[in-house]
């Protein structure tokens, strides 16, 4: 169980508590772990296809997602954290600044303020930024940024991987990882290349 507390570079590690939540006694390692997660997210994405016109720009649709893709992982899938992480805002601030995104998002789609894959782009960084869960925020946030894409703007999705396993240590997750940091600093150049916009 311990093993599970370490983590890859760029990701969130997990609390004791958070490992508590865990459904499956038995995982021990990260392997396991990723097997478990990959079944859940192939059962979450058949969720999402099943949604014909969701309200994606909702903290409850964001929250709803979340729990599909962890939640027969993960006890606390679907609510957010509550405790600091290295990555993202003060858990008392995630409500308000996911509104603020949420409401951004809806004016930028509405104004034409960025082509398509821009703006998803720039969702996704803030989303991930705020880092509304305790994990999973990062494939939360790509898939976050695709149904943003295909369900309200009638977009294709966008090629995160790119040939490459993201969630492993490889050199497109290490392009993505930089390209977050340097959006965090407002420069979004590495990020549009990323996404090939
Ligand atoms: N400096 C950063 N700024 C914004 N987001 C970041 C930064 N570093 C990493 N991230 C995001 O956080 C994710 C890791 O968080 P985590 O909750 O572990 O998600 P996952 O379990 O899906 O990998 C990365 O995939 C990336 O999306
Ligand atoms: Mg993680």
């Amino acid at each position: 169980m311990t093993e599970l507390l370490d983590y890859p570079e760029g990701a969130t590690p997990l609390d004791p508590d958070e490992v508590e939540g865990l459904r499956f006694s038995h995982v021990s390692t990260h392997g396991e772990l990723d097997q478990l997660e990959q079944a859940n997210i192939v059962d979450g994405m058949a969720w999402l296809k099943r949604q014909k016109s969701p309200d994606v720009l909702s903290e409850g649709f964001a929250c709803d997602l979340h729990k599909q893709l962890f939640g027969k992982v993960w006890k606390w899938a679907g609510s957010f954290r509550k405790t600091e992480k290295n990555i993202g805002v003060d858990p008392i601030q995630i409500a308000i600044q996911l509104r603020q995104l949420l409401d951004d998002a809806r004016f930028w789609i509405e104004n034409d303020t960025y082509p398509p894959k821009e703006l998803a782009a720039r969702f996704h960084h803030k989303l991930v930024y705020i880092h509304p869960f305790s994990n999973g925020n990062g494939r939360h946030g790509r898939i976050m940024a695709d149904a943003l894409l295909t369900k309200l703007m009638g977009e294709p999705e966008i090629d995160w991987a790119g040939g490459y396993k993201l969630e492993n240590m490889n050199e497109r997750r290490d392009q993505y990882i930089a390209a977050l940091r340097a959006a965090d600093g407002h420069d979004y150049t590495g990020l549009l290349d990323f996404v090939g916009a």
